[in-house]
């Protein structure tokens, strides 16, 4: 069935309350499939979310002359030895952010690719500017011409690149171009993202010589062949977040397990500032709510360590709820507030000033309306808002939330979550009959 002709219904009212298990990273598991064209032999790869983004780049690397399937649950098998297609045009390499990574690893294995300029979440311009400016230093002649990027290079020679604008994509792509690269490249000013240094860790158990990986700079020594191996995804940051936010919104007590702590660190802390609950383990965090207001905060997104964009709807949400007024201040994306008006017509006050900051008047009741996923986190903060509001809320356009929550509903019905999934012309009666 077709996630676009499918609706969520969600009975809100109920806490949450039990343990969830996360799954691998979505952001980290898209870079290192991809990579995994950097290797001749097959790469094991465990822990890999079973969400459409995944589905996409298992097709998209097929079609390169890969072999890529998952081979268990969460377990891919990628295979590309006898890779030798360069060209990467298809309908699901423009729908997908994750595809601008096939730039990076096809010219760094064939020293040259044609990638469609990439797709993905609308949060305003999304440019590639960093990327090529990484790619040419390295020797590569590119253009841009009818939607298609073209990268070409006899050879590629590492040199130092200096990021204007703290880029995973780009950080990422760069890695990936200069790993087979002769001689040193430096990536200064680096994205620092758990995901980044999953990657330098997949690439450098394969044979790869990456050093610096999680700081601001990064060395990649060149080597000249990769070989195959086991590597498991670490797990998702950004889902881990997300339900450790819906259980705050919903007051309950849920605890999340499979997850790195110290990732979390950011958002625990301003949970913590509301007055949440929040109890650490070494591979698990509980959230729970045991006092009768929770308090406003002001948030500012920002590249890793500080607080994740990819939390910023789901945390606005929870806001709604808190006592007072808090701002939210986006500041990574230009244009990541369009989500607000669904939120508005169920009832929340928020205002947007500019295109970047919120003002949230806290204490309001949210009740239940049809609403749309504006893009997949989005779409997350609409689900936390379904399940706090009075009465049944719809949520259509799951293509969205698709792209990266694995068995989304499945985890939040097994936490007590009022939740189903319809076709979108079913009727939805007062509360969802198959649970
Ligand atoms: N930017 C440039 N030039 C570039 C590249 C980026 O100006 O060449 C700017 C962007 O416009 C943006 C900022 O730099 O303002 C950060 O963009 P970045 O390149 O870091 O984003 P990305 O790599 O395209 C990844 C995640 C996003 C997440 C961002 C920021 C993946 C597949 N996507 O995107 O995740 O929001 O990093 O952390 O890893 C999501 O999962 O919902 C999602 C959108």
């Amino acid at each position: 069935m077709d996630s676009n002709k499918e609706k969520m219904v969600i009975l809100g009212g109920v806490r949450l309350h039990g343990e969830v298990k996360i799954s691998g990273a979505k952001n980290s598991a898209v870079a290192i499939l991809v990579a995994a064209i950097l290797v001749k032999g097959k790469c094991i790869i465990e822990n890999v979310p079973n969400v459409s983004d995944i589905i996409d780049l298992i097709d998209i690397i097929n079609g390169l002359g890969g072999k890529a399937k998952f081979v268990g649950d969460d377990v891919v098998e990628v295979d590309c030895t006898n890779l030798s297609n360069h060209v990467a045009s298809s309908e699901r390499v423009k729908k997908i952010r994750a595809s601008s990574y096939l730039m990076g690893a096809l010219l760094g294995r064939l020293k040259k690719a044609k990638v469609a300029l990439p797709g993905g979440c609308d949060f305003g311009v999304r440019p590639i500017d960093q990327h090529i400016k990484g790619f040419e230093a390295l020797g590569a002649i590119a253009d841009i011409e009818y939607a298609m990027v073209n990268l070409e290079a006899e050879k590629l020679v590492g040199d130092t690149v200096y990021l204007d604008v703290v880029s995973v994509g780009a950080t990422i792509n760069i890695m990936l171009a200069a790993t087979l690269a002769e001689g040193t490249t430096i990536i200064d000013s680096a994205a620092k993202e758990p995901h980044v240094v999953d990657v330098a860790n997949f690439l450098n158990s394969m044979g790869a010589n990456i050093k610096g990986a999680g700081t601001d700079v990064i060395k990649i020594k060149g080597v000249s062949e990769l070989h195959g191996g086991t590597f498991s995804v670490i797990p998702d940051q950004i889902e881990a977040g997300t339900f450790m936010i819906a259980a705050a919104a919903t007051r309950g007590d849920v605890t999340v397990t499979n997850i790195i702590p110290k990732h979390m660190e950011s958002l625990s802390a301003k949970l913590e500032e509301m007055g949440v609950g929040v109890q650490e383990f070494d591979e698990a965090i509980r959230i729970y709510v045991d006092v009768p207001e929770l308090k406003r905060v002001n948030v500012k997104t920002q590249p890793y360590p500080g607080f994740p964009t990819d939390l910023q709807p789901q945390m606005l949400t929870l806001l709604t709820v808190a006592n007072g007024t808090s701002i939210m201040k986006e500041n990574v994306w230009e244009d990541r507030l369009r989500y607000v008006d669904e939120l508005n017509r169920m009832g929340a006050n928020v205002n947007v000033e500019g295109k970047d900051t919120a003002v949230v008047e806290g204490g309001t009741r949210l009740k239940g309306v049809p609403v749309k996923a504006k893009d997949l986190r989005a779409g997350a903060a609409m689900v936390i808002a379904g399940l706090i509001a009075d009465g049944v809320t719809e949520i259509t356009n799951l293509q969205y939330i698709d792209r990266g929550y694995e068995n989304f509903e499945n985890k939040l019905r097994a936490l007590g979550g009022q939740i189903t999934r319809r076709i979108v012309n079913q009727d939805a009666p007062d509360m969802p009959a198959v649970i």
